[in-house]
Formats: C-alpha cells, sequence, structure tokens
C-alpha cells in the first residue's frame, strides 16, 4: 500500500522538506579541504537544531545496526551511508552529503554530493550526468505514469555514459517513515510498477558509479563503497506528485 497523503499531511511534508534543504545547503557551504566528516556532521547537528528538525538518520534501525551519526557523508569511492569520522576532505575529493530530518512527525530526505574543486574532468561529468539523472527521473513523477517510468529515464539517460548503475539502493516513497512503499530503483522497465497518484511521495536518488555498479557494505554494517575502488555519485530529492507537473518538496526557499 502506497500512502496518499491528505493536503494536511502534504502541508507539513512541504514544511519539513523544506527545512531538510535549508540543512543540505547550509552544509554544503562547510565542505572544504582539511576539515573531517565528523566536524561537518557535529555542524548538521547545530544545523537541523537552528531549523527546529531532528535527524531521522540518528538511531535508524536496519536489521541489527543503529546508525549512529546525524547526516550521511560518503567520499569518493563511498557510495551511500557513510559514517561520519575522522576521514579528511581533500581538494579533488567528491563528498555526498546525505540529510534526512524529522518534524511534526514527517520525513523529508534530500541529498547531493559536493565537488572540491579542482575535481578530475571524468569525475565531474560523473556528477553532472548523476544530477541531470535525478531531474530527467523527476519529469516522469506524475499521474498515470508508473514507477518504473521514473526508472527507465534515469538509466536511459546513464546509459550512454557507460556508469555502474547502483541496483543495491533504490529510492523509496516517504512520509511518516523515512521508507515506505514504493521502492524506486534507479533502473527499470518503463510501463511496470505501482501507478503512481497524486498525494503521493517519493525520494528519487541516483546512485552512479564511474567504474562497475557493484557496491560492497563495509564492517561498519552501513558504508557502501565501490567494489572497484571507482568514484561515486549521489543526488536525492523528495517529490510530490499532483495533478500535474511534479513538486520538488526538498527545495531551499
Ligand atoms: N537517503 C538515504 C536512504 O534513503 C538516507 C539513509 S539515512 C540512514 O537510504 F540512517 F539510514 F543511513
Ligand atoms: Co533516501
Amino acid at each position: 500500500m502506497i500512502p496518499i497523503k491528505t493536503a494536511a499531511e502534504i502541508t507539513l511534508m512541504r514544511q519539513v522538506c523544506r527545512a531538510a534543504a535549508a540543512v543540505l545547503d547550509e552544509l554544503t557551504l562547510l565542505v572544504r579541504p582539511g576539515v573531517t566528516t565528523q566536524e561537518l556532521d557535529e555542524a548538521a547537528r547545530n544545523i537541523m537544531a537552528a531549523h527546529g528538525v531532528e535527524s531521522a538518520s540518528l538511531n535508524y534501525k536496519h536489521g541489527r545496526h543503529r546508525y549512529p551519526a546525524y547526516t550521511c557523508i560518503s567520499v569518493n569511492e563511498e557510495v551511500v551511508h557513510g559514517i561520519p569520522g575522522k576521514r579528511i576532505i581533500h581538494t579533488g575529493d567528491i563528498v555526498s552529503l546525505d540529510v534526512v530530518v524529522r518534524a511534526k512527525g514527517f520525513v523529508g530526505d534530500n541529498a547531493r554530493t559536493v565537488l572540491v574543486e579542482p575535481v578530475a574532468a571524468d569525475v565531474r561529468a560523473l556528477c553532472k550526468t548523476t544530477e541531470e539523472a535525478l531531474h530527467v527521473g523527476i519529469a516522469q513523477a506524475r499521474p498515470g505514469n508508473r514507477v518504473h517510468d521514473i526508472s527507465h529515464a534515469i538509466e536511459r539517460h546513464v546509459r550512454f555514459a557507460n556508469y555502474g548503475i547502483v541496483e543495491q539502493f533504490v529510492g523509496h516513497g516517504v512520509g511518516r517513515g523515512m521508507h515506505e512503499e514504493p521502492q524506486v530503483p534507479n533502473l527499470g522497465r518503463p510501463g511496470t510498477g505501482a501507478l503512481l497518484r497524486p498525494g503521493m511521495t517519493l525520494a528519487i536518488e541516483p546512485m552512479i558509479n564511474l567504474g562497475k555498479p557493484a557496491v560492497i557494505v563495509t564492517q561498519d554494517g552501513w558504508t557502501a563503497v565501490t567494489k572497484d575502488g571507482s568514484p561515486s555519485a549521489h543526488y536525492e530529492h523528495t517529490v510530490l506528485i499532483t495533478d500535474g507537473e511534479p513538486e520538488i518538496l526538498t527545495r531551499a526557499a
């Protein structure tokens, strides 16, 4: 069952998603050579408090694992769910920031990859294509389409470049919970999957590798890295299906 949000719920989703976007924007400004991912996470904690929202990642449970930080910060070969720590950011790195916050019972989820310039041309192109793929996917988030129309659009946009599309992690419904139905894969067959209806809220989040698609989860139980060590990019928005154009909820005011 895919939840359809009421008008009142959509109002709350708009509020929490706007805050999620503001937190991500402010955190982006702090990414620079010499900072550690843990310092960024501590800043995120303060930024969230200033916006009156809580981290939805902190203490999030998956199986026997409990997520220990306010944000996910994934550097270079780290794909998603990187746990902030002592890793120092260097010039040429790409840093994927994933911010998921909760307020008044609702969750907003967004992510972006920040380039610590100068970044190698092939890595820059990977990031650009991944961000484009997110928007090409969002454009399919309209009533009458099906979930895998989004997936297929992302896949098609990325295929020409011979990148690795991550299959192990997917987008998802988001609302009262961080992860609701449906799953939103980043590749798939058009015309399949659940029918999209106004009032659905989806987190669309392509994760694309410069090399092969395979990822492995490290010893910490969370941090996913590319198996071949190649860099990976990640962009995400929470989107509302409306009667017409998709509404990007995680857009800073
Ligand atoms: N956007 C990520 C996801 O949907 C956020 C994960 S937060 C974590 O998986 F706490 F689960 F790591
Ligand atoms: Co997500």
